[in-house]
């Protein structure tokens, strides 16, 4: 039986691959990897990050393109169907409905943090960060801290960005898949892509490239596993583990049916292998420059690597102001950020538009309005995180931000990429899997495939998790 989205497909191959590029690619790639490879120490949560990425999630995001490809419809329809045509129990689609949650939670606070990038376009454009041209180098780290602090601890400043951000993603989600999805991304990939590497041209340029280049790449297990090393005590945690894997998950788009729902608009003929390792590698590339771009930028001014979440918004606008035509090139950064950030949100929102689609009981302008101001109003928490409570930590030191990133990223989404592997993999007629995938069950890539899915997937997700919990220590 063969089913058809009603949401319409993607005209080509290539427009798959930007729109789950465009997913892929985002804040996560420049804003979140570069400050969680500070944080946990640099080269060993950076090799740990690219192993999962290969043995973890690049099985798992075929494996959830194809349950979209089978599906054709929202994940919650999709697994419901497909539970069905498996023969097994209904639950499974509550995995559906777990991605539709995350998925909430996760937009959450990507737009607020989206909002920051929107507020530094008139920033910069403004020449603010001239300034540091003519500036004593000890003086250049408290000005862009000062200058990012005033931004974060401003609740109307927050509120103000993020309702734009999320106003801007509901009218592109109301766009439809070919109206709004994929006219987005077709132009701004290669414009991101070009200005990443004139930045890492001016990172080159920097006293202390070398320096970044070794932090990012220096093998150093011991600060991955003790990232709370003091001179005192190094008190074991498996954190970094679970941090560099959840972080794979969160970079690829996996585990909370984007993917999938990118994947229900695919044409029946498409190859799943191809297309899901185009996006890896861009989406992994991306990250790896953006690292590349902000250490030397740390280390030439004395910045601090583990500085959290204001890196991005703290050394590149360093670059800007000292590098020629910094203004223009930082305008133009921020705006490709901020059109990133965009076409990631879309797909963070997607799954649910698209349910209440094909409940028949909304329109799709109706769906994105409302969900909308559903997110908006759970974005409140991040963004109250930062100034008014940031002092409230209800659970294990973290505040309200950092205890839905650390549910999203780092439970979340692996746990649902552990069930999509032990799905397909492991309940899912072969014939059907090989069907979809349009190869042979007997080709050398899909054995290799189906082996990395049915044992690595699972075995490492759950021993990162075991590690986790302090099973091993
Ligand atoms: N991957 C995107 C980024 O790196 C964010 C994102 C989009 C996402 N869809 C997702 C993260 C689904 C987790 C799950 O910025």
């Amino acid at each position: 039986m063969s089913r058809i989205s009603i949401h319409g497909e993607w005209s080509s191959r290539m427009a798959f691959i930007l729109a789950a590029t465009g997913s892929a690619v985002g804040l996560g790639n420049i804003w979140k990897f570069p400050y969680m490879a500070g944080q946990y120490g640099g080269g060993a949560f950076v090799i740990t990050y690219l192993l999962c990425v290969i043995i973890i999630c690049l099985p798992v995001m075929m494996a959830e393109v194809m349950l979209g490809k089978r599906g054709k419809s929202s994940p919650i329809n999709s697994m419901q169907h497909l539970a069905e045509e498996t023969k097994q129990s209904k639950l499974w689609v509550l995995l559906g409905w777990s991605g539709a949650i995350a998925g909430f939670l996760i937009l959450s606070y990507y737009s607020v943090i989206a909002g920051w990038a929107l507020a530094y376009v008139p920033e910069l454009a403004s020449g603010t960060f001239s300034a540091v041209k003519n500036m004593p180098s000890t003086e250049i780290a408290p000005f862009v801290d000062s200058i990012f602090n005033s931004l974060v601890e401003n609740p109307v400043k927050l509120i103000s960005w993020h309702t734009g951000f999320i106003i801007i993603t509901m009218i592109m989600v109301a766009g439809g898949v070919k109206g709004g999805l994929e006219r987005a991304v077709t132009f701004m990939m290669p414009a991101l892509f070009i200005v990443l590497l004139v930045l890492v041209g001016y990172a080159m340029s920097t006293p202390d490239f070398m320096q970044g280049f070794h932090f990012m790449f220096n093998i150093n297990f011991e600060n991955l596993l003790y990232p709370n090393c003091n001179e005192q005590a190094c008190e074991l945690s498996g954190d970094g583990l679970l941090a560099a894997m959840g972080q794979a998950f969160f970079s690829l788009s996996l585990g909370m049916g984007s993917i999938m729902v990118y994947g229900a608009y695919l044409p029946k003929d498409a190859s799943v292998s191809k297309v899901t390792t185009a996006v890896v590698f861009a989406d992994t590339s991306v990250a790896i420059l953006a690292g590349l771009i902000i250490f030397p930028i740390v280390f030439s001014n004395g910045l601090e690597p583990g500085a959290g979440v204001g890196l991005v918004f703290k050394t590149l606008p360093i670059a800007f102001g000292q590098m020629p035509f910094g203004t223009l090139f930082g305008t133009l950064f921020f705006v490709l950020l901020v059109l990133a950030a965009l076409s990631s949100s879309i797909s963070l929102i997607e799954p649910v538009v698209a349910w209440l689609v094909e409940t028949g009981k909304f329109t799709r302008i109706t769906a994105s309005i409302l969900s909308g101001m559903v997110v908006w109003l759970v974005g409140l928490t991040t963004v109250f995180s930062f100034n008014i409570w940031s002092e409230f930590k209800p659970l294990g030191g973290l505040n309200l931000f950092e205890l839905i990133d650390y549910l999203t990223s780092n439970i979340m989404l692996p746990l649902s990429g552990l069930l999509i592997a032990i799905f397909v993999g492991w309940l899912m007629k072969k014939t059907i899997v090989a069907e979809e995938l349009n190869s042979s069950s007997f080709s050398f890539g899909y054995r290799i495939w189906y082996f990395l899915l049915r044992y690595i997937t699972p075995f490492g997700v759950s021993i990162v998790f075991l590690n986790a919990i302090g099973v091993f220590s």
